[in-house]
Order: C-alpha cells, then sequence, then structure tokens
C-alpha cells in the first residue's frame, strides 16, 4: 500500500529554496516514528537537502537522470509493483506527492499552525480526493519548535 506522509502550513506549503520552512523537532520525532524500518519514497531534490539516507529504513531516490551517491533509484512502476508487496512511505516533496497522489490509500499530514512567506513546495490538497480523517491531535509548540501543529491520519 502506498502511504503519504508531510508536514504542511496552513496553505499547503512544504518547502522553501530547497528546505523545511520551519523547525519543528515534535514533527520530525513524528516522522521518525512513523517511517522508521520501512520503505522511504522521495525525489530527487529532497535527497539533495537530506544529503544521505535516512537511517533504519530503505532509502528510494526518484530521478530522470542517475543518482550520485549509494542509494537506491526506482521509477513510478517500480514504486508502484513495491506498494503491491509492502507499505511504501512517499516522503516528498511537491512533485513526488503529486505525482502518487491518485494511488495513496493513506496519509499522515501535519498542520504546522503558520503561513509561510515565498514558499515554493506545495502538497497537493485532499479537498475533493476522497480522504476521511481518522484521528487528529494538537500539540503546542515544544521547546525545539517554531509552531504549535496537529497531527492529522487520513483514509480513503
Ligand atoms: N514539509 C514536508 O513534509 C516536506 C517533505 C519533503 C520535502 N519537502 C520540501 O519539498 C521541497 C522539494 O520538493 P520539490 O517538489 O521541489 O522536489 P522533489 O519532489 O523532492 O523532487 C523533484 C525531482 O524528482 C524527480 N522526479 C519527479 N517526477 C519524476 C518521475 N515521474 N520519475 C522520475 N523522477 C521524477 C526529478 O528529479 P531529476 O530532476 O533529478 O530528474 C525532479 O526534479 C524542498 O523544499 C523540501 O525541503 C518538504
Amino acid at each position: 500500500m502506498l502511504v503519504m506522509i508531510f508536514a504542511c502550513d496552513e496553505q499547503n506549503a512544504i518547502g522553501k529554496d530547497g528546505d523545511l520552512p520551519w523547525r519543528q523537532s515534535s514533527d520530525l520525532q513524528h516522522f521518525k516514528r512513523t517511517t522508521l524500518h520501512r520503505t522511504v519514497v522521495m525525489g530527487r531534490k529532497t535527497w539533495d537537502s537530506l544529503g544521505k539516507p535516512l537511517p533504519k529504513r530503505r532509502n528510494v531516490v526518484m530521478s530522470r537522470a542517475t543518482v550520485e551517491g549509494e542509494v537506491e533509484q526506482m521509477d513510478e512502476a517500480a514504486v508502484l509493483a513495491l506498494a503491491e508487496e509492502e507499505d511504501v512511505y512517499i516522503i516528498g516533496g511537491g512533485e513526488i506527492y503529486a505525482l502518487f497522489m491518485e494511488h495513496c490509500k493513506e496519509l499522515h499530514r501535519t498542520v504546522i499552525h503558520t503561513t509561510v512567506e515565498g514558499a515554493d513546495a506545495f502538497a497537493p490538497p485532499l479537498e475533493g480526493e476522497g480522504f476521511h480523517l481518522v484521528g487528529e491531535r494538537h500539540v503546542p509548540s515544544g521547546p525545539k519548535d517554531d509552531h504549535a501543529m496537529t497531527f492529522q491520519h487520513w483514509i480513503r
């Protein structure tokens, strides 16, 4: 099954200048708990921003060119085939979320309670996509968070 996970502001912004537009430690912990020991799939630009594979996960990068470094590379068909066998976590960025949206059955969205000025990467809106909210938890801003956030779990 394909599962998507992202953090967005209140206007669906997820990135700015090739990086995350906030410091949000509580969300990074949530991301780690959710994806640990799983297969994670990311676009080449997100891979560039990470700089190294996420530990204790099978890292897959998508690019139309050959990706340098020790990482597995797959095309869209290979990712979809793998998702027939196991849960595959789509971890961004904007191009890769848009690519797989129609195939995604489960989604973890963290709404970061802010509006980013000058954002240049966005998550697809969920409205009209047939998702149902099955869980929601509001978390105030902790000492290593820029903003309060709401963890949401959606399925369809
Ligand atoms: N807030 C969050 O949860 C979150 C999560 C992840 C990322 N981000 C942010 O999102 C931003 C990056 O997102 P982005 O949309 O600019 O880039 P991206 O989705 O990370 O990567 C785009 C790249 O993926 C490759 N690609 C796209 N479609 C493909 C296809 N059909 N087949 C094979 N390869 C394909 C291409 O690589 P080539 O150009 O090499 O061909 C393309 O340039 C950054 O700011 C990052 O920090 C935020």
